[in-house]
């Protein structure tokens, strides 16, 4: 079979590559990304000879109808998994436009060129044939101290970000129902693990405090977010694909929720002993003015995916933060390229041409 990942080269997108090549030793899997800030071809570098005779790279917009279509054209594409987006919720602040172009219209367009070749829509689950559509809780908007988010929990995004993943769920709901379009939809919590963009904070933090800088946490620091390892992510996406329903929607979450700031002081902790660098301590901390709109705390209710598939998260946070960090002690020269902006001219040097 052939599968198609969107936001292949991104964190989430080259975790799931190498999980997918790993979990079906027959697919190939086509890997298509734009390639933006987010987009990151040294995370192929660990693929093996075998993998990567069967890994497709194509540089290419989701926005872009000719090149989405060049793609289904050229290869028999049995399952869609959407992960193409823009993630950042601080970027989106700054720059809304280009959120909901590509995750509001660039998604429509993957699913308007898919359902277009993918012909008789409605027979396409029967042959196998499913659209995975990589949602977040955030579409759900902010708890209080008490529950969680379900499934049927109201759609309440409060950042350009949000907003534009929850359109972007209302669009694929609605390619389903108009079309019977074969689609599933995952609202999953925050992701830690390998090949993290350094923007965000856990990976922010490591490798600021590595360089002894400033840790600037929002406001308080107080608010809570649910932990997941992506891995653990990853198996949930593929399970929902060979065991979901059609048109439903999975929650999926790490039931580990933390305070930024106690995962700001541990990071420290944990590379002071791995490092035993002294100047990195709680003296780098600086509580920096709040991220507007900041929602105060996710949690999930993982109970459908548990009861319809067997899903649960399988990493601790103690072993996945710690394995985490050491990846990024092991790997600093992937944050380095990225930090100076070479690891943008990768492509140029690997790629173009082919
Ligand atoms: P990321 O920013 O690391 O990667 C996004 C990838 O998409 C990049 O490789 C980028 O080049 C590519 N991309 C962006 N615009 C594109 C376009 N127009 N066409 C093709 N490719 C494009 O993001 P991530 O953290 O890996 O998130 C992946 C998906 O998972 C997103 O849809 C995000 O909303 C969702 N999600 C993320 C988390 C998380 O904690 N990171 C949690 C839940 C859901
Ligand atoms: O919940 C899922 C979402 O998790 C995904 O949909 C997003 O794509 C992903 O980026 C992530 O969003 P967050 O906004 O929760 O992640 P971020 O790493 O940006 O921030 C985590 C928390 O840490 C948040 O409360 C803001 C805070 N923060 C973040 C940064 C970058 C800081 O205090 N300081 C920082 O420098």
């Amino acid at each position: 079979m052939t599968i198609l990942v969107t936001g292949a080269a991104g964190f989430i997108g080259a975790n799931f590559v190498y999980y997918m090549l790993k979990q079906y030793p027959d697919a190939d899997i086509v890997g298509l990304d734009a390639l933006t800030y987010a987009g990151n071809l040294d995370n192929f570098s660990a693929m093996t000879a075998e993998q990567k005779r069967r890994f497709h790279f194509v540089k290419g917009d989701i926005n872009n109808r000719d090149e989405v279509d060049w793609v289904f054209s050229e290869y028999d594409v049995r399952a869609v998994f959407n992960f193409a987006a823009e993630s950042h919720v601080d970027r989106s602040i700054y720059d809304p436009q280009v959120f909901l172009r590509t995750n509001i219209l660039g998604t429509q367009t993957l699913l308007d060129v898919c359902k277009g070749h993918w012909k008789t829509a409605v027979n396409a689950w029967r042959a196998g044939r499913k659209f995975v559509q990589i949602s977040t809780d955030e579409v759900y908007g902010s708890l209080g101290p008490e529950g969680l988010f379900t499934e049927e929990t109201h759609l309440d995004p409060h950042s350009p970000y949000s907003a534009s993943k929850a359109a972007a769920d209302l669009i694929v709901g609605a390619y389903h129902d108009t079309f019977g379009m074969p689609v599933i939809i995952t609202r999953c919590s925050n992701n830690y693990g390998p090949y993290h963009f350094p923007e965000k904070l856990i990976p922010l933090m490591i490798n600021n405090a590595l360089n002894h800088k400033e840790l600037p946490v929002y406001g308080d620091g107080r608010q809570i977010r649910d932990w997941i390892y992506v891995k653990d992510h990853c198996r949930a996406v593929d399970m929902v694909f060979e065991q979901g329903r059609p048109g439903a929607v999975y929650n999926v979450g790490g039931n580990n929720e933390h305070e930024n700031i106690s995962i700001v002081k541990l990071i420290i902790d944990t590379l002071r002993d791995l490092t035993g660098d002294e100047e990195i301590n709680p003296d780098l901390i600086r509580h920096v003015q709040d991220r507007p709109g900041h929602d105060r705390r996710y949690g999930i209710d993982a109970t459908r995916i548990r009861e319809e598939t067997g899903w649960e998260p399988e990493t601790t946070f103690e072993d996945g933060i710690k394995s985490t960090i050491r990846w990024y002690l092991d790997n600093r020269e992937w944050t380095e390229k990225i930090v100076s902006g070479e690891y943008m001219e990768f492509y140029e040097k690997n790629y173009a041409g082919r």
